[in-house]
């Protein structure tokens, strides 16, 4: 129309496939990026031989900020824009249970980070190790509270308060006093701080946002992560009261319901942004760790009838020469390959 700016020409999306990506050791190593991420992502937002924008989403077992927040680390690492409505971390499902629980202790991460993640997800009386600690400095004998922690700890009266459930939300900054606390709820009269239980089966649910032993940081070899955390719990506790089992729950991938979240998420990201209104033929996942990303893509694979496609890069947890625990699709040097691979396998 006369008068009106021409707008650039729309770059269409392929609509067939999806793309969904892990971070640590496919896409960052210790906050900074893998080189090839870059480049990958500007493939996917169009710059190919096919002219083509293919979605795509992010799926990672870590946390400890808002995904908001999250999403604009993200960005300004991969020079792209990052949106929340693309964006799962271990933590992100949990926002699921805020009608089940009323008093949480929430554990991991800076400082009070997670108490307003715990918070924004709407949990709405959010309890941290340092306000347990202000409470009754005996608890840790080795750690005491910075001036700052005990400035934003919240003093409360522990005899009366039941606390319904345990939340690890991000990798735990003190492990010592962490466990601690966490053993002293598990092994408590249903939850009342400061008691401890005859029979050892009244302890509460413990929820972490992901089980992954190690992953893939800054150092060259990977480094202890959240699922070495819950098996010292279950051993300790399994040790302190003479061969009880304590059974945690685990978010995060490999979980099959993750993968489900996902799926969902995916298919208002295509809707919301492509304007694409079927589900994806064929999702590509791309990640480093067999354990978790392979074996749950996997797994879902089979219920979601062949249409997840598992991607094993070279540049995180899997070490070349050795033998994969769960056997992905392709294995490729980075992420980069895995997605020229994906686009070689549709155009
Ligand atoms: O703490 C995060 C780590 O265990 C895994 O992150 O992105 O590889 O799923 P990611
Ligand atoms: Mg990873």
């Amino acid at each position: 129309t006369p008068g009106t700016p021409a707008s650039p020409p729309e770059v269409p999306s392929a609509d067939s496939f999806a793309f969904a990506f892990d971070i640590d050791g496919v896409l960052l190593r210790g906050g900074r990026p893998i080189p090839e991420a870059i480049e990958a992502m500007k493939v996917l937002n169009g710059e190919n031989e096919y002219g083509m924008k293919i979605p795509y989403i992010f799926l990672t077992n870590g946390g400890g900020k808002t995904e908001a927040e999250r999403c604009i680390d993200l960005s300004r690492q991969l020079d792209i824009e990052v949106s929340p409505a693309q964006f799962i971390c271990g933590h992100t499902p949990m926002r699921e249970m805020v009608e089940k629980y009323h008093t949480v202790l929430v554990v991991g991460g800076e400082g009070e980070k997670c108490r307003e993640v715990a918070e924004g997800y709407g949990f709405r009386d959010v309890i941290t190790p340092g306000d347990i600690i202000k409470d009754n400095e005996a608890t840790t004998p080795f750690r005491r509270l910075t001036n700052e922690e005990r400035k934003n700890s919240r003093k409360r009266d522990y005899g009366s308060t039941k606390i319904e459930a345990i939340f690890v939300f991000a990798d735990s900054r003190d492990w010592a006093g962490d466990i601690q606390i966490m053993l002293d709820l598990a092994m408590s009269k249903g939850g009342y701080i400061g008691t401890l239980s005859e029979t050892f089966d009244e302890g509460i649910p413990i929820y972490f946002s992901h089980s992954d032993i190690v992953w893939s940081a800054a150092h060259d070899n990977v480094r202890l992560g959240m699922g070495a955390l819950r098996r010292m719990v279950e051993m300790l506790f399994k040790d302190l009261t003479k061969g009880k089992e304590l059974e945690t729950i685990a978010f995060g991938k490999p979980q099959i319901g993750t993968f489900e979240f996902a799926t969902r998420l995916l298919q208002q990201w295509r809707k919301d942004e492509h304007h694409i209104n079927r589900p994806p033929e064929t999702v590509y996942f791309v990640g480093d760790t067999p354990e978790s990303d392979i074996k749950g893509t996997n797994q879902f694979n089979e219920k979601a009838k062949n249409t997840w496609y598992s991607i094993l890069v070279r540049t995180g947890v899997y070490q070349e020469g050795t033998e994969p625990a769960y056997k992905p699709m392709a294995t490729v040097d980075t992420v980069l390959d895995a997605v020229r691979h994906g686009m070689e396998r549709e155009f």
